[in-house]
């Protein structure tokens, strides 16, 4: 997400953390084993058995050492990689995704967006091809991207970088502005190829794809057909339009994509006077927990454009005679994480409602396993918000890694399943929470009323808070280890956090300065780590891998990872194993160090946890003791990539040779002003044109792909 702008939604305010609250977690754990789940909890610790089954992954090469040098902290407006690699832009906001849309002017007057690239490019995934075109899991040389555009760089209401003289930023703001900003959020897909030279993307490929905020979309799983899902555009809750603030992304056993609806709270008007409206509909809680106060102004106005449902359904308020005439429960249909078939651009996009409703940053699965369940684990990017794991029902069949039917595949494990959310205990142990109607806590909640599973579904914020869930720092990104099924989850950072809700499982609230201005909490996250006996398992063991921090920071406090100049970090976002070398990424979302760097990409070579042993924190009269990993050295982790200024470093992707990856770079020149647009000196950022990349001097969220000048594997 834009660090500076739309990640500040705090509204859990739930009595949770409660951290010794060991409501009913026995119930949970009791049907969390039925179906013979049970079986599972023999296998070894760390996984390694685990890993042994049918498998849907190639063979891992572990890397034993990181074998470059470490980009320097800079504030370059540049990407600076280490020497003896190469990083090009192949794919940038507004690119051409059929043959006949023109090359993008970048000066405001560019149009037709749902044939080009989209901005914020954020997670990314790679699908191979074959020559002839057909799906392939070891061809490196060309295939297809798949990726979020998650938001636009905005000020006062106005996507400004894609509008001639900025845009408007009073209301009503006019319809062709707002079609304009439609379109350029969703999804990508786009056909990539290299000659062995250069790679570079392919504009006429009949594979490329867009989908927008406008696309019909099918609502899947619990909530289907939900009476809170009933809108004028579906009177009988299974269809929706579009996906909205898609974040990180995540690639199923079966080969489809994945992409997390995060921030699409902030896109939708509530009425001053809608409490009143909807009288004693459970919603009003419901729309306060997710961020949505009456009265709340929306991001862009969009609900100002007119009188067509395009513009009327970004108003979320009860304004008809029934949810059959309004849109009352738009927000409703946002929230999951949603699935395509990235090889086939007929198939519906399908919203996973069986995972739940949440600010989704990606899902992550598990190594599958035949005659076991599939299982992905999620975060819920809010500060103060939780971490998930669903479980399917479905047991893995090897015969499903190339299914006939990738989105059936999809049906089959994404629809029916259960979802669990995680309690930290400060043993350095944790429960999985079960959320259905079958745990008596939900069904009986005095807290919220619980009708269904599909309330549940659409509730899941507050089911979670019934069960007392542990609030985290902002959960983003998870990442499973290939080499021991570890569950690594970011924790981005926590204004938040103070030493009298400091807990063994975020344990640091501490004042840091920047260009001399106090920042008080989390200010630079960590990085969770969790271990269970199988994936299907009701408990886990947890440690904190890595604290975010600057160099100079106290190591018995702040830097308690021994972090130094060569991979000092903060606000680590991204995290993504390479399937190729086992090697860790993390990309950092960083507004708290960046009066000295830009945001980054590093390499990890994690250990596992438990290597570290515990730490007391003292805050003041408290002490609170951790459990964190063994110290970082330049051996463990290095710092790969710098990005250009104002930027994010988002999703990271390979090719399965490991020798090619896709990064990409969300918001360069985010803090320029919108007065400035068409004043290039005085832009944050005029990456990627400074890079020799496009027309024009604004700059343009992009892909850029890396390579290793001597051909080799990336990070060895
Ligand atoms: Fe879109 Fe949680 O970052
Ligand atoms: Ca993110
Ligand atoms: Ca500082």
């Amino acid at each position: 997400m834009p660090h500076a702008h739309f990640n500040d939604e705090d509204s859990n305010t739930s009595a949770n953390p409660a951290f010794d609250h060991v409501l009913h977690a026995r119930l949970s754990r009791r049907s969390l084993l039925r179906g013979g789940v049970g079986a599972a909890s023999a296998t070894a610790l760390g996984g390694a058995a685990a890993l042994s089954g049918c498998s849907t992954l190639g063979p891992v090469a572990p890397v034993n050492a990181l074998g470059f040098a470490p980009v320097a902290k800079t504030m370059a407006d540049q990407v600076s990689v280490p020497a003896g690699y190469t990083a090009r832009v192949i794919y940038a906001l507004g690119d051409p995704l059929t043959a006949d849309t023109p090359a993008y002017r970048n000066d405001g007057t560019d149009a037709d967006f749902g044939n080009r690239a989209g901005d914020h490019h954020d997670g990314i995934e790679w699908f191979g091809l074959d020559a002839s075109g057909q799906p392939s899991d070891t061809f490196a040389s060309r295939g297809l991207l798949a990726m979020n555009h998650e938001a636009t760089t905005d000020e006062k209401l106005s996507s400004f970088f894609i509008h001639a003289n900025g845009g408007t930023s009073t209301l009503p703001r006019p319809a062709a502005e707002i079609d304009k900003e439609l379109m350029i959020h969703g999804i990508a897909v786009v056909e990539v190829q290299t000659d062995g030279k250069a790679w570079a993307a392919k504009p006429g490929s009949a594979f490329n794809r867009r989908v927008t905020t406008m696309t019909p979309t099918a609502i899947h799983g619990p909530a289907r057909g939900s009476e809170h899902l009933v809108t004028k555009y579906s009177p009988d809750g299974t269809q929706a339009r579009g996906t909205l603030n898609n974040c990180g992304t995540g690639r199923t056993p079966w080969g489809t994509f994945i992409s997390g609806e995060e921030n699409w709270f902030g896109y939708f008007f509530r009425d001053a006077k809608d409490d009143d409206a909807r009288k004693k509909d459970k919603q009003v809680q419901a729309l306060n927990r997710y961020g949505r106060k009456a009265g709340a102004a929306s991001r862009h106005g969009w609900e100002s454009g007119g009188a067509s449902d395009t513009y009327t359904r970004w108003n979320n308020s009860a304004i008809g005679a029934s949810a059959k005439d309004d849109f009352r429960n738009e927000m409703n249909t946002f929230g999951y994480i949603v699935e395509i078939d990235p090889y086939d651009k007929r198939q519906a996009l399908r919203k996973r409602t069986a995972l739940g409703r949440l600010g989704h940053e990606n899902a992550t699965f598990a190594r599958a396993t035949t005659g076991q369940p599939v299982v992905a684990y999620m975060g819920d990017d809010s500060r103060g918000e939780y971490i998930y794991k669903f479980v399917s029902d479905a047991k893995w069949d090897a015969a499903d890694a190339r299914p006939a039917n990738r989105l059936a595949a999809g049906d089959k494990y994404l629809d029916k399943g259960t979802l669990y959310v995680a309690r930290f205990k400060d043993d350095g142990s944790g429960e999985w929470l079960e959320l259905s109607m079958d745990n008596p806590v939900i069904a009986n909640s005095s807290y919220f009323e619980f009708k269904s599973n599909a309330d549940v579904a659409v509730f899941t914020r507050l089911a979670a808070d019934a069960v007392g869930a542990t609030k985290m720092d902002r959960p983003e990104w998870g990442g499973v280890n290939p080499k021991n099924g570890e569950v690594y989850i970011t924790l981005t950072n926590n204004s938040n956090r103070t030493p009298a809700t400091a807990d063994p499982a975020n344990p640091r609230a501490y004042t840091d300065l920047k260009a001399g201005k106090e920042q008080k909490g989390n200010v630079n996250g960590h990085i969770v780590r969790l271990a269970e006996k199988a994936p299907t398992d009701a408990s886990f063991l947890w440690d904190i891998y890595l604290f975010g921090a600057e160099a100079g920071a106290d190591k018995s406090t702040v830097n308690l990872s021994h972090l130094t100049a060569e991979n000092d970090l903060s606000s680590p976002d991204g995290l993504v194993f390479s399937k190729a070398t086992g090697v860790c990424w993390i990309q950092t979302d960083d507004g708290a160090y960046t009066d000295t760097t830009n945001c980054m990409l590093l390499a990890a070579l994690p250990g596992q946890r438990g290597d570290g042993g515990s730490k007391a924190l003292a805050h003041g009269e408290r002490t609170v003791t951790t459990h964190v990993g063994k110290p970082q050295t330049t051996a463990t982790l290095k710092r790969f990539l710098v990005g250009p200024k104002g930027a994010e470093i988002t999703g990271i992707t390979e090719t399965p040779d490991g020798r090619t990856i896709f990064v990409n770079v969300q918001h360069a020149g985010e803090n320029t002003r919108m007065a400035d647009v068409n004043d290039p000196s005085k832009f944050e950022s005029r990456w990627p044109a400074n890079a020799g990349y496009g027309a024009g001097q604004r700059p343009r969220s992009a892909t850029i792909v890396i390579t290793k000048n001597d051909g080799g594997v990336i990070g060895t």
